[in-house]
């Protein structure tokens, strides 16, 4: 499936789609910077600002590392401060790029105080990186694990983009990835991993819909696979490991203007879903 250059704009029946309505602003705010925020003296080059969501451990974190490595502000959102405090440690001297905010996806309170802080703090958020999610479900359905893993992989990442968007469009630029998995690919569709599957399949079906939907705003939208997955779910990888399975979700937060946009990348190569 080939993803689309940017250039229009979606339309049904003569009509634009523009699901997330009117910018209703078009004069970024005036950036209020508390002294706690660890970049407020020293501004990166490039100025960027990320949002990593699940970006306390694994490959969210590594995710972090290389966009703060590159000059980015990065947010690292976290359903617990403590633990995405604690992962500053890791970070080392790329931790004075990064700030520390709380995030659980599920949650649509918790999702606007974070759009809200990065409006009124930082007045603009370039790249979303939609990196939470529940790693596996069992091997048959249970209709209660499919709804929180729905929550929480598909409808979270909808509700993460849609507060996000508008900030987006203040900006006129955007990139968003969403982590996904092949195995929530149509072609590979085999039993077992019910929620999981159907919930990576949910978020590539909305990718390609954003994408279209953004298509004109400057915002491209790409959906990714970090493979070659872990050798057993729930193992631990190493850092390095990671840091290779985070090269193509970077590499989509980082593309040019004239980049792809809709597709569905892994190793960088467009896969078929
Ligand atoms: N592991 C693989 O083999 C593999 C393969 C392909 C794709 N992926 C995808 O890659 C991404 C990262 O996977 P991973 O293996 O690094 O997973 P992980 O280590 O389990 O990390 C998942 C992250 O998501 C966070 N999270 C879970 N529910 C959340 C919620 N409601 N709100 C906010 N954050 C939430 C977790 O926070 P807590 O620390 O609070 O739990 C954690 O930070 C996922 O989208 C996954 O589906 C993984």
């Amino acid at each position: 499936m080939g993803g689309r250059e940017t250039g229009g704009q979606s339309r049904a029946n003569g009509a634009v789609i523009r699901p997330f309505g009117a910018v209703a602003r078009v004069v970024p705010p005036t950036v209020v910077r508390s002294p706690t925020e660890p970049w407020s003296s020293r501004p990166p080059a490039d100025g960027r600002v990320a949002l990593v969501s699940g970006g306390n451990s694994g490959l969210g974190l590594q995710v972090v590392r290389l966009l703060a490595e590159q000059g980015m502000r990065v947010v690292l959102a976290s359903r617990s401060v403590d633990r995405g405090r604690a992962a500053l440690e890791w970070l080392g001297v790329h931790a004075d790029r990064v700030a520390v905010r709380q995030l659980d996806i599920t949650d649509p309170a918790s999702v606007a105080r974070l759009a809200s802080w990065l409006d009124r703090r930082l007045g603009r958020c370039d790249v979303l990186v939609n990196n939470a999610a529940i790693p596996f479900d069992a091997a048959s359905a249970d209709l209660g694990v499919v709804q929180r893993i729905l929550d929480t992989n598909l409808l979270g990442t909808w509700r993460l983009i849609q507060a996000i968007v508008p900030l987006m469009r203040t900006g006129g630029y955007g990139r968003i990835v969403n982590v996904s998995n092949s195995l929530g690919g149509v072609a590979a569709t085999r039993p077992g991993l019910p929620a999981y599957r159907i919930s990576k399949s949910g978020v590539y079906s909305l990718t390609r819909m954003l994408a279209d939907e953004l298509l004109g705003d400057g915002i491209l939208v790409n959906a990714c696979s970090p493979e070659p997955a872990y050798p057993v779910p729930g193992d631990s990888p190493q850092p390095a490991e990671l840091s290779s399975w985070a090269d193509t979700p970077v590499w989509l937060a980082t593309l040019p203007d004239d980049g792809p946009t809709g597709g569905f990348y892994r190793g960088r190569n467009e896969i078929v879903w």
